[in-house]
């Protein structure tokens, strides 16, 4: 059995600074990346950005600068914004990268000599936010209901990817889950959307779009964004496009490796319930194309809303990365978006909310909890475990929040037993007894804390570390 655990993000757009939800996915990814670290496997974490296509072509016009350098400044706040979480990142993958735009070429080359990709012409209604062309019954009023724009109606001539050939080998890998989609529901979403419909061939090429990779087999025209975007869960690895998965030259490294190849396939997707539509049929049916194997898992979660509805800047009710981030630090950040809610369905934050889990979760129930030990203490022996409160099955299935219940349901069980053992009168009256409680105590607070590596891995260190010193520690201060 492979030891290798391989996870993906999305690879976000490069048109704006990153956002709560781009941090969300990421944290995700994070935690399971530290997991499967502790299960001694081999882990490969991979995200990055999305540099190429209309709509980046577009703002960077407007801002004046060329694409290239506007993409770069939006990277450098992703790559800091990813220092600041704490992200444990393998490769961070840029579209823009040399090898990524080689790769694409010759697996375009190869799709278009192996009669997978042809010539014709496309007509239909193009979102610009979305990178994609949507169909009549997808609009709302007229409009892309994510994007709340009128699409524009473009017909060109470009090179098509033949969709209907795969579809029903696409459904039988669903069905059988070799190519698994999760939760349950979208699952079904996707077979009913595969089974009611012959897919229409896709365009993968814009002929009036500049600010892409161009096709090696026709100059005037340039990939279609989200066809190359998707290679990215490829050549992140470091693969060269060529057919099989196979090892680059011993020239290439990334990571200090000469290639990450045998980390295929993916073993999770993680990704937004606005992309799992593309993520479920363009991106198979490619890998289908090329006799590639598929991902195990595509796991689509919600969305973050604040106060019950779509974050945006009219409504007034956008929270940044950045305010959680400096208010409750990487770590309360980190917990803070993870209990949020069930991670597949939408949550809902308020700042108010955030503040009110932050100090009776954070302050008042894991940070109590440790410094009245730590004050109380100065017998103990220390006496090492490796265990969790949850089932490892639960974080795979990516229950996090469950798991945070787990840990929390501790923590407010070894409060209460303080309270109930006065430990503090015990260690006056009753030395034999108050050991015992103090033994008990340090053996909940060690796997609380062994519980959290994933989720909290600073608190979780500064937890360890206070039970080894025995100095007084506070972890998180009230907020107000
Ligand atoms: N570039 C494409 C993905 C290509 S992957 C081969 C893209 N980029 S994006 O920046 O627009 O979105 C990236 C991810 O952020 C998506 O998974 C999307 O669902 C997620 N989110 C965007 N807004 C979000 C929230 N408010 N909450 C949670 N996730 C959100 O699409």
């Amino acid at each position: 059995m492979k030891n290798n655990f391989y996870v993906t993000t999305p690879i976000y757009y490069a048109n704006d600074k990153p956002h709560i939800g781009h941090a969300y996915t990421t944290v995700a990814a994070d935690v399971l990346a530290r997991f499967h670290k502790l299960q001694k496997q081999d882990v490969f974490l991979l995200t990055g950005t999305d540099e190429h296509g209309l709509k980046i072509q577009k703002v960077a016009e407007k801002s004046g600068k060329n694409p290239q350098e506007f993409v770069d400044g939006i990277v450098g706040e992703y790559k800091k914004l990813w220092k600041d979480l704490n992200i444990e990142y393998s490769n961070f993958i840029r579209t823009t990268d040399e090898n990524h735009k080689k790769a694409v070429q010759k697996v375009l080359q190869t799709l278009y000599d192996k009669s997978a990709i042809y010539k014709g012409e496309y007509e239909g209604l193009y979102c610009i936010g979305c990178e994609q062309f949507k169909n009549e019954n997808e609009l709302v009023d007229g409009k892309c209901p994510d994007h709340e724009t009128v699409p524009e109606k473009l017909r060109e001539e470009c090179y098509l990817l033949k969709m209907t050939e795969k579809q029903k080998e696409l459904i039988e890998k669903i069905e059988k889950n070799e190519f698994e989609i999760a939760p349950e529901k979208y699952k079904n979403e996707i077979l009913s959307f595969l089974k009611s419909q012959a897919l229409k061939d896709i365009s993968i090429s814009r002929k009036n779009v500049k600010w892409g990779i161009e096709l090696p087999f026709n100059k005037e025209h340039t990939t279609y964004v989200w066809m190359e975007a998707f290679l990215n869960y490829l050549t992140g690895l470091g693969w060269d496009g060529l057919e099989e998965v196979r090892p680059l030259s011993a020239k290439t490294t990334i990571r200090g490796r000469t290639s990450d190849l045998d980390f295929w396939p993916p073993d999770v997707q993680l990704i937004g319930k606005d992309i799992l539509r593309v993520h479920a049929t363009i991106w198979p049916i490619m890998l289908l194309h090329l006799g590639l194997p598929l991902p195990k898992l595509l796991f689509t979660h919600g969305h973050i809303l604040s106060g019950g509805k779509k974050m945006s800047k009219t409504l007034g009710n956008v929270i940044t990365i950045e305010e959680v981030l400096e208010k409750f630090g990487v770590d309360g950040t980190r917990y803070l978006l993870l209990s949020a809610g069930t991670f597949g369905s939408d949550v809902d934050v308020t700042m108010e909310r955030l503040i009110e889990k932050y100090n009776a979760d954070l302050a008042n129930g894991l940070g109590n909890l440790v410094s009245r030990f730590v004050k109380l203490n100065d017998l103990m022996i220390p006496i090492g475990s490796n265990v969790a409160l949850y089932k490892k099955e639960m974080l795979e299935k990516m229950e996090f929040d469950q798991c945070l219940n787990f840990v929390w349901s501790k923590i407010r069980n070894m409060n209460k037993f303080i309270e109930d053992n006065k430990p503090w009168e015990l260690a006056k009256t009753d030395q034999e007894k108050f050991t015992h409680v103090m033994q008990q105590l340090y053996f909940g607070i060690y796997e609380i804390s062994e519980s959290l590596i994933p989720f909290m891995p600073e608190t979780s260190e500064k937890i360890k570390k206070a039970l080894e010193t025995k100095e007084s520690t506070i972890l998180f201060q009230r907020i107000k």
